[in-house]
């Protein structure tokens, strides 16, 4: 009898674990209002829910709902001239990195990393992805980025995949300087490691103290060639003796990796495309990068020689033409951001939040889309199952984050930059530490708040872009917001 149950029991979490052919990005997940109002206008019957979940509420004032596609910028209106305008053209290629081993990836306008895109804050954005030949269609996610939600390059939540032989027109305001990357978020598991992705920096409107800047991107391809913007090994840049130069640092991998600076003192102007507020002077440490997240160092060039900023495998010197500065082995001191800097004004008050999601990542075997496996977890529960993050604009909203699972995950929510307010209890005390790629560790516990002021429907999940396609995603959804397009094995959109 108890076997008869417990095989029902399975059967039926396998039936319900299983995804239909098209299904909205709405339906995903169990609304959950964090103790805030319980309005989701727009947010359908959950699939996961058991019974089907609630009813729809304010069903028939349809109209009133925003569709995700007209969340644009109002200066990026259609017949606005841009002040930096991009075209990228993606393609299916055999890929070399300079001094490593051959892939069959993607290219952007023929190589990967694509083109470098730099704007300066304000400037009105346009970037068209032509799609030549990539079989599975693509799109372009401005990671760290919080445009609006139209631009927002999800396949099947804000946009269809750009299917080969069609075009995609991005626009959006470059409202916050900092360095980004952009990168493919159509099967991204597959595309992002394989070559579509590329660097974006938006300088700030006022002129900077250091003397030159320069970004890079660090990435290990499919043939296994761990590189720097394409390059495997070591890059140089031109600077003067004296010289204070801002190194802006991406992580493009799945996993973590870090970064120091041999002979010299540095700074961590920046973290997630965020000033840091009054960053002081370090010495032999190793700054942590999870993946996607980014790090701006100031080095200064010696009075003779140079300076290396290095990465595990690859580094880049900073110095005169022809000078050079010897590797080092990573420093075992680790750069901690929670006490780094000065306090100063958040902006809003994070003690009063409108509403508190706990957002705890775990593991335990079960059905997704009807495969058994040992998934992800969010608050204990597998793929539909898990929370719908749901949302008023305005809102101050805290998170609980936790983990549980037995690995790290690099937490990365869309259309929003979070501050850290604690970690694993202990408050911080450094510099607002604003992060849109965090990182949490197995065991560890971090509270984080934002203002929910970008509506829209948006992705909140991990960076280990396999992981994500093993179930750990959720949405962040608006009230009032609504999507049209759809995701599934019947619509082409497979955004992870
Ligand atoms: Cu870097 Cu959901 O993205
Ligand atoms: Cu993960």
């Amino acid at each position: 009898m108890l076997l008869a149950l417990a095989v029902l029991l399975v059967a039926w979490s396998w039936w319900d674990s299983r995804l239909p052919g098209a299904y909205s990005a709405e339906e995903m997940g169990v609304p959950d209002y964090g103790g805030g109002p319980a309005t989701h206008r727009g947010h359908q019957p959950p699939l996961g829910a058991p019974g089907g979940g609630d009813p729809v509420d304010g069903a028939d004032d349809a109209a009133d709902l925003v569709s995700v596609a007209d969340l644009i910028a109002s200066p990026s209106q259609p017949d606005a001239e841009p002040d930096v305008r991009v075209e990228l053209e993606a393609r299916t290629a055999q890929v070399t990195p300079e001094n490593g081993k051959a892939f069959a990836g993607f290219t952007l306008n023929g190589s990967s990393p694509g083109p470098e895109i730099r704007a300066r804050q304000g400037d009105l954005v346009e970037v068209v992805v032509h799609n030549v030949d990539v079989a599975g269609g693509a799109t372009l996610h401005w990671h760290g980025v919080d445009v609006p939600n139209a631009m927002d390059g999800v396949a099947g939540v804000t946009q269809d995949a750009v299917a080969p032989g069609e075009s995609f027109t991005y626009r959006f305001v470059a409202e916050d300087a900092g360095t980004y990357w952009y990168h493919s978020h159509q099967i991204s598991h597959r595309q992002v490691v394989a070559g579509l992705f590329g660097a974006l920096v938006i300088e700030p409107s006022t002129p900077s103290d250091q003397a030159s800047d320069v970004a890079v991107l660090l990435h290990t391809y499919p043939s296994n060639s761990r590189s720097i913007n394409g390059t495997v090994g070591a890059l140089w840049h031109e600077a003067a003796p004296g010289d204070r130069v801002r190194v802006r640092i991406a992580n493009t991998d799945n996993g973590n990796t870090a970064v120091w600076v041999a002979g010299g003192d540095f700074r961590v102007l920046a973290i997630d495309g965020t000033d840091v507020n009054g960053p002081t002077a370090l010495r032999d440490q190793r700054v942590p990068l999870t993946a996607g997240a980014r790090a701006d160092l100031e080095v200064t060039v010696p009075a003779t020689g140079a300076i290396r900023v290095q990465a595990p495998g690859v580094s880049l010197v900073v110095g005169p033409a022809g000078s050079n500065a010897p590797e080092t082995p990573s420093p075992s001191a680790v750069f901690d951001p929670i006490t780094y800097g000065t306090p100063t004004d958040l902006g809003f008050d994070a003690t009063a939040p409108d509403r508190s999601f706990v957002y705890n990542i775990g593991r335990r075997p079960g059905f997704l889309d009807g495969r058994p496996g040992y998934w992800w977890t969010v608050n204990g529960n597998i793929g539909m199952a898990a929370p719908m993050y749901m949302v008023g604009e305005g809102d101050v909203v805290t998170m609980r984050i936790t983990n549980q699972s037995g690995e790290g995950h690099p937490m990365h929510l869309h259309g929003h930059h979070a501050v850290v307010l604690s970690r694993n209890g202990v408050p911080a005390t450094g510099s607002p530490w604003w992060v849109d790629s965090l990182d949490v560790d197995h065991g560890e516990a971090y509270e984080v708040a934002f203002v929910a002021d970008n509506p829209g429907v948006w992705m909140d999940h991990c960076h280990n872009l396999p992981h994500a396609v093993e179930g750990l995603i959720t949405h962040l959804m608006y009230d009032g917001v609504t999507t049209p397009f759809r995701m599934g094995k019947d619509t082409g959109n497979e955004p992870e």
